[in-house]
């Protein structure tokens, strides 16, 4: 199946799945998380389990605790679905933001409260397998449709960004995209997911001011951290004092 006919498979199934409460239909998947501070978008994230969502590293910010909330349920950045509070923003501990590969984006949040599963909001699976060179992966646009990206070759990719001041850092932990069309960067929600045969394979990462125009995504690779995705959760499953109730937002 070409990726056009998936890409209409998909918007038509998210028509057919029925109508979120602001007439919307739910295109990116009921398992896409909006975090956002005072109602704006900052990142996006993937439901990986009732009160987890994985993101990037990058999206750890001053807010991120205190003011931020998890918006599932909706396509709309304004309205409709469900706001979460975020009581834990967990990065990865050999997080480097200020280095230019910026290794080991990946990180968990942890909601006060347990997501209400739906029809439009649901969790996905990670996956624990090898993304298949040359398959075709949807990711989220910065327009919240579908974007279809193609799975760099891991030599190809770090061919392109040999010789390169971020060539040292690409590594087996990136999963490195590319428009199919073009074989440009894309670009997309910074923390949301990568997703193959309806498993999360990838948290997307926009490109930077180096790969602006000419390098691959270099997006963070699923399976490479999904032993410290599980054991992050497993070491954070207490049962934390509620702090706060999701509210649902008009
Ligand atoms: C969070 O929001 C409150 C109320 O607007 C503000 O007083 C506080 O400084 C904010 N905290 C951070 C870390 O920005
Ligand atoms: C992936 O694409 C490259 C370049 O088009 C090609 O050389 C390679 O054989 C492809 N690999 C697979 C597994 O399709
Ligand atoms: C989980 O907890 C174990 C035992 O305290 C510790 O050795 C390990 O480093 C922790 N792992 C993570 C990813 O938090």
């Amino acid at each position: 199946m070409g990726p056009t006919l998936a890409l209409l498979l998909l918007v038509c199934g998210g028509y057919a799945s029925g109508q979120l409460k602001n007439d919307r239909p739910n295109l990116v998947g009921p398992y896409h998380v909006s975090l956002q501070v005072n109602g704006r978008q900052y990142c996006g994230g993937t439901i990986v389990d009732d009160r987890w969502i994985l993101t990037a590293g990058k999206c750890y910010n001053e807010y991120s605790k205190e003011n931020s909330t998890a918006v599932v349920g909706t396509n709309n950045l304004q309205t409709g679905g469900t706001s979460y509070l975020i009581d834990r923003f967990i990065v990865h501990s050999r997080f480097q933001s200020k280095q230019f590969g910026i290794p080991h984006n990946i990180a968990l949040v942890r909601l006060t409260t347990p997501l209400v599963y739906n029809k439009f909001v649901e969790k996905i699976e990670i996956s624990d397998k090898h993304v298949p060179d040359n398959a075709t992966l949807s990711s989220v646009g910065t327009d919240k449709s579908i974007n279809m990206v193609k799975a760099l070759p891991q030599e190809e990719c770090l061919r392109q960004y040999h010789n390169t001041i971020m060539g040292p850092f690409v590594n087996v932990g990136n999963l490195c995209t590319v428009n199919p069309a073009d074989q440009r960067p894309t670009f997309g929600i910074t923390g949301s997911g990568l997703i193959l045969e309806g498993k999360l394979v990838g948290v997307f990462r926009s490109p930077g001011l180096l790969g602006r125009y000419s390098y691959p995504n270099a997006n963070t690779r699923v399976s490479y951290y999904h032993d410290w995705i599980q054991t992050t959760i497993a070491n954070n499953s207490d049962e934390a004092a509620i702090t706060g109730r999701p509210s649902v937002r008009n």
